[in-house]
Protein backbone atom coordinates (compact mmCIF):
# COMPACT_ATOMS: atom_id res chain seq x y z
CA UNK A 1 0.00 0.00 0.00
CA UNK A 2 0.98 3.49 -0.63
CA UNK A 3 2.38 4.80 2.87
CA UNK A 4 0.90 7.90 2.44
CA UNK A 5 -2.59 6.09 2.48
CA UNK A 6 -1.81 4.59 5.97
CA UNK A 7 -4.21 5.78 8.85
CA UNK A 8 -2.12 8.65 10.75
CA UNK A 9 -1.39 7.68 14.51
CA UNK A 10 0.15 10.23 17.32
CA UNK A 11 2.60 8.66 19.53
CA UNK A 12 2.94 11.35 22.08
CA UNK A 13 5.93 10.24 23.35
CA UNK A 14 9.16 9.32 21.80
CA UNK A 15 9.92 5.25 23.08
CA UNK A 16 13.19 2.94 23.06
CA UNK A 17 13.96 1.62 19.73
CA UNK A 18 11.82 -1.60 18.97
CA UNK A 19 8.74 -0.97 21.04
CA UNK A 20 6.32 0.21 18.47
CA UNK A 21 7.89 -2.38 15.99
CA UNK A 22 4.30 -3.83 15.72
CA UNK A 23 2.94 -0.85 14.40
CA UNK A 24 5.70 -0.70 11.83
CA UNK A 25 3.73 -0.57 8.02
CA UNK A 26 0.41 -0.49 9.59
CA UNK A 27 0.12 3.25 10.14
CA UNK A 28 2.12 6.25 9.61
CA UNK A 29 3.65 7.48 12.99
CA UNK A 30 4.21 10.67 13.87
CA UNK A 31 5.78 10.73 17.67
CA UNK A 32 6.22 13.29 20.17
CA UNK A 33 9.50 14.07 22.11
CA UNK A 34 10.95 11.74 25.14
CA UNK A 35 9.75 13.67 28.16
CA UNK A 36 6.75 15.75 27.98
CA UNK A 37 3.83 16.43 30.23
CA UNK A 38 1.47 17.04 27.20
CA UNK A 39 0.84 16.82 23.46
CA UNK A 40 3.41 18.44 21.35
CA UNK A 41 2.62 21.27 19.52
CA UNK A 42 2.95 19.29 16.37
CA UNK A 43 1.09 16.52 17.23
CA UNK A 44 -1.64 18.80 18.30
CA UNK A 45 -1.79 20.33 14.79
CA UNK A 46 -2.27 16.85 13.40
CA UNK A 47 -4.92 16.09 15.29
CA UNK A 48 -7.36 16.63 12.79
CA UNK A 49 -5.84 13.83 10.60
CA UNK A 50 -4.99 11.47 13.36
CA UNK A 51 -7.00 8.07 13.38
CA UNK A 52 -4.90 6.90 16.40
CA UNK A 53 -3.63 8.12 19.52
CA UNK A 54 -0.87 6.62 21.55
CA UNK A 55 -0.78 7.74 24.98
CA UNK A 56 1.08 8.18 27.97
CA UNK A 57 -0.04 8.65 31.57
CA UNK A 58 0.96 12.16 31.94
CA UNK A 59 -1.57 13.46 28.37
CA UNK A 60 -4.89 14.46 29.45
CA UNK A 61 -7.15 13.16 26.38
CA UNK A 62 -9.83 15.22 27.09
CA UNK A 63 -12.90 17.57 25.34
CA UNK A 64 -10.13 20.16 24.18
CA UNK A 65 -8.40 17.56 22.73
CA UNK A 66 -10.88 14.95 21.46
CA UNK A 67 -12.67 18.05 20.10
CA UNK A 68 -9.74 18.66 17.51
CA UNK A 69 -9.80 15.02 16.33
CA UNK A 70 -13.10 14.09 14.92
CA UNK A 71 -11.36 10.78 12.58
CA UNK A 72 -10.16 9.45 15.54
CA UNK A 73 -10.91 6.11 16.28
CA UNK A 74 -9.31 4.31 19.50
CA UNK A 75 -7.15 5.63 22.42
CA UNK A 76 -4.71 3.26 23.41
CA UNK A 77 -3.11 4.60 26.71
CA UNK A 78 0.08 2.72 27.76
CA UNK A 79 -0.91 2.20 31.32
CA UNK A 80 -2.81 0.38 33.02
CA UNK A 81 -4.89 3.48 34.97
CA UNK A 82 -6.58 5.68 32.54
CA UNK A 83 -7.73 8.43 34.88
CA UNK A 84 -5.88 11.09 32.08
CA UNK A 85 -8.37 9.84 29.64
CA UNK A 86 -12.20 10.97 29.86
CA UNK A 87 -13.55 7.65 28.93
CA UNK A 88 -16.90 9.38 28.85
CA UNK A 89 -16.27 11.47 26.25
CA UNK A 90 -14.29 8.98 24.08
CA UNK A 91 -17.33 6.55 24.58
CA UNK A 92 -19.46 9.65 23.39
CA UNK A 93 -17.80 10.02 20.38
CA UNK A 94 -17.60 5.71 19.48
CA UNK A 95 -13.76 5.72 20.34
CA UNK A 96 -12.45 3.15 22.30
CA UNK A 97 -9.65 3.65 24.73
CA UNK A 98 -6.96 0.76 25.30
CA UNK A 99 -5.34 0.36 28.48
CA UNK A 100 -2.32 -1.91 29.68
CA UNK A 101 -3.07 -4.78 32.32
CA UNK A 102 -1.64 -7.91 33.32
CA UNK A 103 1.66 -7.33 32.20
CA UNK A 104 2.91 -4.65 34.87
CA UNK A 105 1.16 -6.56 38.04
CA UNK A 106 4.32 -8.32 39.10
CA UNK A 107 6.69 -5.17 38.41
CA UNK A 108 4.19 -2.91 40.46
CA UNK A 109 3.85 -5.53 43.38
CA UNK A 110 7.89 -5.93 43.60
CA UNK A 111 7.88 -2.03 43.84
CA UNK A 112 5.34 -1.76 46.53
CA UNK A 113 7.35 -3.74 48.67
CA UNK A 114 10.51 -2.32 48.01
CA UNK A 115 9.33 1.08 49.31
CA UNK A 116 7.45 -0.86 51.81
CA UNK A 117 10.47 -2.45 53.26
CA UNK A 118 12.72 0.87 52.72
CA UNK A 119 9.86 2.60 54.50
CA UNK A 120 9.80 -0.20 57.25
CA UNK A 121 13.35 -0.30 58.12
CA UNK A 122 14.18 3.66 57.34
CA UNK A 123 16.24 2.88 54.42
CA UNK A 124 16.26 6.48 53.08
CA UNK A 125 17.40 8.47 56.55
CA UNK A 126 19.82 5.68 56.90
CA UNK A 127 21.29 6.31 53.73
CA UNK A 128 21.07 10.46 54.08
CA UNK A 129 22.65 9.71 56.95
CA UNK A 130 25.47 7.64 56.31
CA UNK A 131 26.45 10.07 53.02
CA UNK A 132 26.03 13.07 54.90
CA UNK A 133 29.05 11.75 57.86
CA UNK A 134 26.30 10.82 60.39
CA UNK A 135 27.28 7.40 60.70
CA UNK A 136 29.02 7.36 64.54
CA UNK A 137 29.31 4.12 65.09
CA UNK A 138 26.96 0.72 65.26
CA UNK A 139 24.20 2.29 67.60
CA UNK A 140 22.34 -0.07 69.24
CA UNK A 141 19.62 2.63 68.83
CA UNK A 142 20.12 3.67 65.09
CA UNK A 143 17.73 3.82 62.62
CA UNK A 144 14.95 1.03 64.67
CA UNK A 145 12.18 0.39 62.01
CA UNK A 146 9.42 -2.01 62.28
CA UNK A 147 9.66 -5.84 61.43
CA UNK A 148 7.55 -7.22 59.08
CA UNK A 149 6.63 -10.89 60.43
CA UNK A 150 3.76 -10.33 62.25
CA UNK A 151 2.40 -7.09 61.36
CA UNK A 152 -0.52 -6.37 59.97
CA UNK A 153 -0.80 -4.90 56.09
CA UNK A 154 -4.12 -3.08 55.00
CA UNK A 155 -4.45 -3.83 51.42
CA UNK A 156 -6.98 -1.01 50.21
CA UNK A 157 -8.67 -2.62 46.75
CA UNK A 158 -7.59 -6.09 45.70
CA UNK A 159 -7.49 -6.29 42.30
CA UNK A 160 -4.15 -7.91 40.09
CA UNK A 161 -2.14 -5.77 42.29
CA UNK A 162 -3.40 -5.97 45.54
CA UNK A 163 -3.39 -9.71 45.16
CA UNK A 164 0.12 -9.85 44.03
CA UNK A 165 1.02 -7.95 47.01
CA UNK A 166 -0.79 -10.37 49.62
CA UNK A 167 1.18 -13.44 47.69
CA UNK A 168 4.43 -11.33 48.60
CA UNK A 169 3.70 -9.93 51.81
CA UNK A 170 2.30 -13.29 53.11
CA UNK A 171 6.30 -14.39 52.46
CA UNK A 172 7.02 -12.23 54.57
CA UNK A 173 4.94 -13.52 57.48
CA UNK A 174 2.94 -10.87 57.57
CA UNK A 175 -1.17 -10.64 58.49
CA UNK A 176 -3.31 -9.59 55.84
CA UNK A 177 -6.48 -7.72 56.24
CA UNK A 178 -8.41 -5.54 52.91
CA UNK A 179 -10.81 -3.73 51.71
CA UNK A 180 -12.41 -4.11 48.61
CA UNK A 181 -16.57 -4.03 47.00
CA UNK A 182 -16.72 -7.45 45.84
CA UNK A 183 -15.97 -10.47 48.04
CA UNK A 184 -12.50 -12.19 47.36
CA UNK A 185 -12.86 -15.96 48.89
CA UNK A 186 -9.73 -16.89 47.39
CA UNK A 187 -7.60 -14.78 48.71
CA UNK A 188 -8.98 -15.14 51.80
CA UNK A 189 -8.69 -19.02 52.01
CA UNK A 190 -4.68 -18.98 50.35
CA UNK A 191 -3.15 -15.95 52.56
CA UNK A 192 -5.84 -16.35 55.60
CA UNK A 193 -6.45 -13.02 54.90
CA UNK A 194 -10.02 -11.09 56.27
CA UNK A 195 -11.74 -8.57 54.46
CA UNK A 196 -12.78 -5.83 56.58
CA UNK A 197 -14.41 -2.22 56.65
CA UNK A 198 -11.69 0.41 55.15
CA UNK A 199 -13.03 2.19 58.72
CA UNK A 200 -11.71 -1.04 60.21
CA UNK A 201 -8.39 -1.88 57.63
CA UNK A 202 -7.49 2.11 58.69
CA UNK A 203 -7.75 1.43 61.93
CA UNK A 204 -5.89 -1.74 62.67
CA UNK A 205 -3.16 -1.74 60.00
CA UNK A 206 0.54 -1.82 60.81
CA UNK A 207 0.75 -0.94 57.11
CA UNK A 208 -1.22 0.54 54.74
CA UNK A 209 -1.01 -0.20 50.64
CA UNK A 210 -3.43 1.56 48.47
CA UNK A 211 -4.56 0.01 45.02
CA UNK A 212 -7.64 1.30 44.06
CA UNK A 213 -8.10 3.31 40.65
CA UNK A 214 -8.63 6.85 40.37
CA UNK A 215 -12.27 7.87 39.86
CA UNK A 216 -14.58 10.31 42.06
CA UNK A 217 -15.39 7.83 44.62
CA UNK A 218 -11.68 7.43 45.70
CA UNK A 219 -10.33 10.86 44.99
CA UNK A 220 -9.20 11.94 48.52
CA UNK A 221 -10.17 8.64 49.88
CA UNK A 222 -7.11 8.99 52.49
CA UNK A 223 -8.06 12.46 54.12
CA UNK A 224 -7.41 14.17 57.42
CA UNK A 225 -10.48 12.05 59.14
CA UNK A 226 -8.68 8.52 57.48
CA UNK A 227 -4.98 9.29 58.78
CA UNK A 228 -6.53 10.55 62.10
CA UNK A 229 -7.65 6.71 61.95
CA UNK A 230 -4.51 5.20 61.53
CA UNK A 231 -2.31 4.04 64.32
CA UNK A 232 0.36 6.76 65.39
CA UNK A 233 3.09 3.83 64.21
CA UNK A 234 1.50 3.27 60.86
CA UNK A 235 2.96 3.50 57.66
CA UNK A 236 1.43 4.67 54.51
CA UNK A 237 2.43 2.89 50.55
CA UNK A 238 0.65 4.50 47.93
CA UNK A 239 1.92 3.36 44.44
CA UNK A 240 -1.46 3.74 43.11
CA UNK A 241 -2.28 7.67 42.03
CA UNK A 242 -1.65 10.65 43.70
CA UNK A 243 -4.55 12.23 44.27
CA UNK A 244 -6.20 9.59 46.30
CA UNK A 245 -4.31 10.63 49.05
CA UNK A 246 -4.49 14.50 50.34
CA UNK A 247 -1.87 16.12 50.23
CA UNK A 248 -2.09 18.65 52.28
CA UNK A 249 -3.34 16.40 55.32
CA UNK A 250 -0.73 14.18 54.22
CA UNK A 251 1.85 16.26 55.31
CA UNK A 252 -0.08 17.72 58.30
CA UNK A 253 0.12 14.09 59.41
CA UNK A 254 3.73 13.36 59.30
CA UNK A 255 4.25 16.79 60.81
CA UNK A 256 2.12 16.02 63.34
CA UNK A 257 2.77 12.18 63.95
CA UNK A 258 -0.70 10.98 63.57
CA UNK A 259 1.12 8.47 61.37
CA UNK A 260 5.03 7.00 61.40
CA UNK A 261 5.38 7.76 58.09
CA UNK A 262 4.73 7.15 54.23
CA UNK A 263 6.56 5.97 50.97
CA UNK A 264 5.11 7.50 47.64
CA UNK A 265 5.49 6.26 44.43
CA UNK A 266 2.99 8.49 42.95
CA UNK A 267 1.61 12.07 44.50
CA UNK A 268 -0.42 15.16 43.48
CA UNK A 269 0.79 16.82 41.90
CA UNK A 270 3.25 15.01 39.53
CA UNK A 271 5.59 15.86 38.89
CA UNK A 272 6.51 16.93 42.57
CA UNK A 273 8.05 20.17 42.37
CA UNK A 274 11.65 19.74 44.29
CA UNK A 275 10.64 22.58 46.51
CA UNK A 276 7.82 20.84 47.66
CA UNK A 277 7.62 20.27 51.60
CA UNK A 278 7.21 16.78 51.22
CA UNK A 279 10.41 16.43 50.56
CA UNK A 280 11.67 17.91 53.69
CA UNK A 281 10.16 15.02 55.65
CA UNK A 282 12.28 12.71 56.51
CA UNK A 283 9.28 10.36 57.55
CA UNK A 284 8.72 10.17 53.56
CA UNK A 285 10.35 8.37 51.05
CA UNK A 286 9.30 10.12 47.52
CA UNK A 287 10.10 7.78 43.77
CA UNK A 288 9.31 8.98 41.03
CA UNK A 289 6.10 6.92 39.82
CA UNK A 290 8.59 4.00 38.74
CA UNK A 291 6.21 0.98 39.80
CA UNK A 292 6.40 -0.59 35.92
CA UNK A 293 9.46 0.70 35.70
CA UNK A 294 11.77 -2.64 34.75
CA UNK A 295 12.44 -2.50 31.15
CA UNK A 296 10.56 -6.14 30.62
CA UNK A 297 7.71 -4.81 31.95
CA UNK A 298 7.92 -1.16 30.14
CA UNK A 299 8.39 -3.46 26.60
CA UNK A 300 5.54 -5.39 27.14
CA UNK A 301 3.30 -2.37 27.91
CA UNK A 302 4.08 -0.82 24.69
CA UNK A 303 3.26 -3.80 23.07
CA UNK A 304 0.13 -4.45 24.67
CA UNK A 305 -0.83 -0.74 24.07
CA UNK A 306 -0.14 -1.56 19.99
CA UNK A 307 -1.92 -4.44 19.96
CA UNK A 308 -4.86 -2.29 21.15
CA UNK A 309 -3.90 0.51 18.50
CA UNK A 310 -3.77 -1.84 15.85
CA UNK A 311 -7.08 -3.59 16.35
CA UNK A 312 -9.03 -0.03 17.02
CA UNK A 313 -7.71 1.50 13.45
CA UNK A 314 -9.33 -1.56 12.26
CA UNK A 315 -12.52 -1.27 13.68
CA UNK A 316 -11.76 -4.80 15.73
CA UNK A 317 -12.85 -5.19 19.49
CA UNK A 318 -9.43 -3.64 21.70
CA UNK A 319 -8.20 -6.81 23.85
CA UNK A 320 -8.25 -4.53 26.35
CA UNK A 321 -10.72 -2.18 26.61
CA UNK A 322 -12.06 0.29 29.46
CA UNK A 323 -15.14 0.99 27.92
CA UNK A 324 -16.38 -1.84 26.14
CA UNK A 325 -20.15 -0.14 26.08
CA UNK A 326 -18.50 1.50 23.19
CA UNK A 327 -19.87 -1.81 21.30
CA UNK A 328 -22.99 -1.45 21.90
CA UNK A 329 -23.85 2.07 20.48
C1 LIG B 1 1.08 3.28 35.86
O1 LIG B 1 0.89 3.99 36.81
C2 LIG B 1 0.03 2.68 35.11
O2 LIG B 1 -1.14 3.00 35.35
O3 LIG B 1 0.33 1.86 34.23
Amino acid sequence: MDPSNLPLVLVSHTLPDGWLDLLENRCRLLIGPKDANELSDELFTELPNAEGLYSLLTIKVDENLLSQAPRLKVVSNMAVGFDNVDVEACTKRGIPVGNTPGVLTDGTADLTMAILLAAARRLFEANLDAREGRWITWSPTGWLGKDLRGAILGIVGMGKIGSAIAKRAAGFGMKIIFSDPNPHKEIEEKFGANQVSIEDLLEESDFVSLHVPLTKQTHHMIDEGALKSMKPSALLINTSRGPIVETDALINALENDWIAGAALDVTDPEPLPADHPLYQLPNCLIVPHIGSATWNTRRRMAERACENLLAGLEGKRLPFCVNPEVYER
